[in-house]
């Protein structure tokens, strides 16, 4: 662990933005239950919040999605590494996910998920970084879009460290990409 990292977005603005998300997403879905599928492990911070935030009756299910090694970028292959344990079919299902990149693993995974006939599938996302697209993936619900720079904290890692700030930050100098 190198230079200590700068806030980026605080604490309160998370918090409050998420409240916001919840709102929209509780109108958008009056009726539950809603599955909200977190990905593993980024977004475990976000949907803890994020599920407070929904009046809507929710079930929270995890799914792990392996694509980025120890480092900032993608290694280019996804797999499942920790499937659902539930049917998803005739649900209404999002995905919660902490940041989309490349998009890479979303375009996977929607793919993976739609294949299990839910009753509608879309994203939230606490973040999006949309310079770096690869794959035209948009989500329903974005927190924020922010600049390229390689973020942790709130669940996010480099190299599974930094996951337990409370707020954003970008990583000081001196940190090696890898
Ligand atoms: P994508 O497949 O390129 O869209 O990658 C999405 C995944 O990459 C996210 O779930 C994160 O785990 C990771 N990721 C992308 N950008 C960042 C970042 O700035 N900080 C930490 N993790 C990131
Ligand atoms: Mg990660």
């Amino acid at each position: 662990m190198a230079a200590p990292p700068r806030v980026f977005l605080p604490e309160h603005k998370i918090q409050e933005r998420i409240r916001e998300m919840g709102e929209q997403i509780s109108r958008d879905y009056p009726h539950g239950p809603l599955y909200l599928i977190a990905i593993l492990k980024g977004a475990f911070m976000f949907v803890a919040d994020l599920t407070r935030a929904i009046s809507t009756p929710t079930r929270i299910e995890f799914i792990g999605i392996s694509s980025y090694g120890r480092g900032k970028t993608s290694s280019g292959e996804v797999r499942v590494t920790k499937d659902l344990d539930v049917s998803i079919e005739g649900h209404d299902v999002l995905i919660v996910e902490d940041i989309v990149d490349s998009g890479v693993t979303l375009t996977y995974l929607l793919n993976v998920l739609g294949q299990r006939k839910p009753k509608s599938l879309e994203i939230a996302t606490l973040l999006d970084k949309p310079e770096r697209r690869l794959r035209p993936v948009q989500a329903a619900y974005v927190g924020f879009q922010i600049p390229d720079e390689f973020v942790v904290g709130y669940g996010l890692d480099y190299a599974e460290d930094y996951r337990n700030l409370r707020d954003i930050c970008v990583l000081g100098e001196g940190v090696a990409a890898v």
